[in-house]
């Protein structure tokens, strides 16, 4: 058997404690990811070496820190209407289906929402399908372990390249256009930012939601996760769900073959029964 060189040591500490805290599996082949993304870290402490900063991980670092760390190696990629037929889903199907006749409120919950595009493109959907002015009552709670994607998520400001995707016309309506040190970028409106709950929130973790949703989305997360995790973070999911209420995954994810007692209306569109 090979002997474990001390920089391999080093990297198995990192690739350990992001398991532990987050349950994304960095497999090996990450050296690098974990070299630049944690290079920072290290300047900042004016650390040089990964095994200098592993040691002070271990011995000194507080809470912050190792945060920083998940938060440097969770991949926070996402974008505005991304998998649109979810959004078209939540209009389309689930609100006729799952919201009894004569209740305007509507409870959804974006559960790993990363800097925010995903819980937003919620908002812009309701705001065109149940329009607060005829009366309907939406909140969006919008959760992820990542303190830096949150930051970003809260302030609602995004590059002008990475709205695309959206019609012309929800940029005016949805958004404000940023002048000056702000050219070339846009900020999410306060009324539409005012139905957006950010929370952090880690997944894996013990906890309770103060309300139950009409439909979850958790996408594009359970995909770093083993198949036992998944299962259990579903069948955790499930219990805030309202009768009949929905869940999605992203497309590249699929439940099949685990026991989460949501029954499967098609690829990654799952219906509390
Ligand atoms: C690839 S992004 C997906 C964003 C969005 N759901 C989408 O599909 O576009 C994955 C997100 O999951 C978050 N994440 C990873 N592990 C988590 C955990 N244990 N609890 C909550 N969020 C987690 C990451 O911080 C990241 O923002």
């Amino acid at each position: 058997m090979a002997l474990k060189t001390d920089e391999t040591v080093d990297y198995d500490f990192i690739i350990a404690l992001v398991y532990e805290r987050s349950r994304i599996r960095l497999h090996d082949g990450k050296q690098a990811l974990i070299r630049a993304r944690l290079g920072k870290r290290m300047r900042l402490h004016g650390f040089e070496s990964l095994s200098e900063y592993c040691r002070f991980l271990k011995n000194e670092a507080d809470e912050e820190e190792l945060t920083h760390v998940v938060d440097s190696l969770a991949t926070n990629f996402t974008g505005f209407l991304r998998e649109r037929d979810h959004f078209d889903c939540l209009v389309n199907e689930v609100l006729p289906a799952v919201v009894p006749a004569g209740q305007k409120r509507i409870n959804i919950w974006s559960a790993a929402c990363s800097t925010g595009e995903e819980p937003y493109s919620m908002a812009f959907y309701l705001a065109e399908h149940r329009p607060l002015s005829a009366g309907w009552d939406w909140s969006i709670q919008a959760t992820d372990i990542s303190t830096k994607a949150l930051k970003q998520a809260t302030d609602g400001v995004y590059a002008e390249d990475r709205l695309n995707g959206l019609p012309k016309e929800w940029l005016r309506k949805y958004f404000q256009r940023g002048h000056g040190n702000w050219e070339g970028h846009y900020r999410i409106k306060p009324w539409i930012r005012e139905r957006v709950r950010f929370q952090q929130l880690n997944l894996l973790g013990a906890y309770e939601m103060d309300r139950m949703y009409e439909m979850i989305f958790c996408r594009n997360v359970m995909i770093y996760f083993d198949r036992a995790t998944q299962q259990e973070l579903v069948r955790h999911l499930a219990r805030f769900l309202v009768p009949r209420g929905y869940l999605v995954t992203g497309h590249s994810e699929s439940l099949n073959g685990l026991s989460v007692g949501l029954r499967c209306l098609r690829p990654s569109v799952y219906q509390k029964s």
